[in-house]
């Protein structure tokens, strides 16, 4: 039986258009799903757009447009970004769907009757683009700490969720799996959080009527923090289809941006306790993507739109650059002269090259067709190392190293091509070296096409054509695909023009 792997992204506000830090965060969480799907899994791969909440109202107003709308407008461009980018998410949630509604409401109704909501009154100050409560001492110059806006003074009878009564049970449950939250220092953080004492917070409004209707007092609508964290278990049948439910939950990952640790390591397993239900295997939250040094806003005018990027540096360099360029887990600045170097360097050099160079000197000097494999080349063991590496690295999401690992393959190739030379060999009439020594690169460059492939999609496919195999890299099977030897003997080959072209600044 494969085995299920669910792993989901933030659900992003669609009053945003989506940016190269919602990009961030989607991209490695395709590159972790290709990679899973080549080990078999039964990959569940969920993303979506979180259209409730007062951000989204007052977005739509200011367009004079309705809610509803307004999001009909603006969500799609979320899906349309993430087809250009070819993200192979399995679902696309939007919480304004019926089933999201159904799903949050038997779930409201479960927490309710377990004895975990009660009524009150809420007064505090609230930032609308983050939708959450903040106490005066969490305030920055007495504004909001992540958007640098004033809070807004509110009043309300909300129902109140008793957050208050989990912490035990959560610092249980951190202590039996510390693994839960990833990286290490986003646990401590948690940790942190909970030890400083956990006040119940409310989780309904009257003061808006955008959103899912509590089922015992439907003039309050969920909290949207409440409403969109569901996303995940009712995407997948929760209230509809508890078999598929069980199936897929709990999550293996939730990525998410560190800003939304909180709602996502201390709310939502806690919710998910109150009403019965597993938390999550792992909350995996990485660091903002900066922009000359911040965080990208619409208010600071320092957002990129993925597709500005793409239209340069093609979608494969555009997935290459976020996902390996820096450590998944840290803060990491964007820089455009960076993406180029890097691009020139390991795309259009290491890899381009090696594809190039590999493929015409085999049409030239061994009449196009794979020659008999060598059981065990010289290169056996750096794909051997590369794969185990690649592994151990995705792992612990560590994009930078895993893929890492297969550049350094790529470069202990060119290398080997340098030290053996085999145009030399040719040109000196030593036929069976130079079969050998192509025999060996066009060897190396399955293992790359297939290993490479999550990340770079479509350049992988290209070669792996262009190699003669049949399907694309996606089709085969982990560990044994990696194996030394793959390559079948007299497959046609290809050569063509370059798989990444060296770019200029524009
Ligand atoms: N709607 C909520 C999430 C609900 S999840 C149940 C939300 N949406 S958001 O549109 O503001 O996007 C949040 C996520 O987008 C971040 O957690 C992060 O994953 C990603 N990013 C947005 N800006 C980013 C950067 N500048 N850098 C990296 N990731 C960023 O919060």
């Amino acid at each position: 039986m494969p085995r299920p792997f669910y792993l989901t992204t933030p659900i992003y506000y669609p009053n945003d258009v989506p940016h190269i830090g919602h990009a961030y965060t989607t991209v490695a969480g395709d590159v972790l799903t290709r990679w899973r799907r080549l080990w078999g899994d039964d990959v569940f791969f969920l993303t979506g757009v979180d259209e409730h909440g007062l951000n989204i109202v007052r977005a739509a107003e200011a367009q004079g447009l309705a809610p509803q709308e307004f999001v009909d407008q603006t969500s799609p461009t979320f899906g349309e970004t993430w087809k250009l980018l070819d993200i192979a998410n399995d679902d696309f949630i939007r919480t304004t769907e019926p089933r999201h509604h159904q799903a949050v409401q038997q779930f409201m109704q479960a927490v309710y009757d377990n004895g975990y909501i009660e009524l009150g009154l809420y007064e505090g100050l609230y930032c609308y683009r983050c939708e959450l409560y903040y106490t005066e001492d969490e305030l920055v110059d007495g504004k909001c700490p992540i958007h640098g806006i004033p809070v807004e003074q509110v009043r309300e009878e909300n129902y109140f969720f008793k957050l208050s009564e989990f912490q035990d049970r959560l610092l249980a449950h951190y202590t039996e799996h510390p693994e839960a939250v990833q990286p290490e220092t986003r646990l401590n953080e948690v940790l942190g959080l909970i030890r400083q004492g956990l006040r119940d917070f409310s989780m309904s409004r009257t003061s808006i009527s955008w959103g899912v209707p509590l089922p015992w007092d439907p003039k309050h609508v969920a909290y949207v923090w409440f409403d969109a964290l569901f996303n995940y278990c009712s995407a997948i049948g929760y209230g509809y289809d508890r078999e598929r439910f069980d199936h897929y939950w709990p999550a293996d990952y939730h990525l998410i941006g560190k800003d939304i640790l909180r709602q996502h390591a201390v709310y939502w397993p806690a919710m998910l306790m109150a009403a019965g239900e597993a938390p999550p295997k792992c909350v995996f939250a990485h660091g903002w993507l900066l922009v000359g040094g911040e965080k990208m806003s619409k208010s600071k005018l320092n957002q990129i739109a993925p597709a500005d990027l793409v239209a340069e540096f093609g979608v494969d360099g555009f997935r290459y650059h976020f996902v390996v360029d820096q450590r998944f887990g840290p803060d990491g600045d964007f820089s455009y002269e960076g993406m180029l170097a890097r691009y020139n360097s390991d795309l259009a050099n290491n890899f381009g090259n090696l594809a190039n160079r590999v493929l015409n000197m085999a049409v030239n000097f061994v009449g196009g067709v794979v020659p008999d494999a060598r059981a065990d080349g010289p290169l056996a063991d750096a794909a051997a190392t590369a794969f185990e590496r690649l592994q151990e690295a995705m792992e612990k999401l560590d994009f930078s190293g895993g893929f890492g690992a297969v550049w350094d393959l790529i470069r202990a190739a060119n290398a080997y091509i340098e030290d053996r030379q085999p145009w030399a060999l040719h040109k000196a009439g030593d036929a069976t070296a130079t079969a050998e020594v192509l025999g060996d690169c066009l060897e190396t460059l399955r293992i790359v096409a297939l290993l490479s492939s999550p990340v770079i999609p479509n350049a992988a496919a290209e070669l792996w054509r262009r190699l003669g195999l049949p399907g694309r890299p996606e089709d085969a099977r982990l560990p044994d695909a990696a194996r030394w030897g793959g390559l079948p003997a007299g497959s046609r080959l290809e050569k063509g023009a370059p798989l990444f072209p060296r770019l200029e600044p524009s």
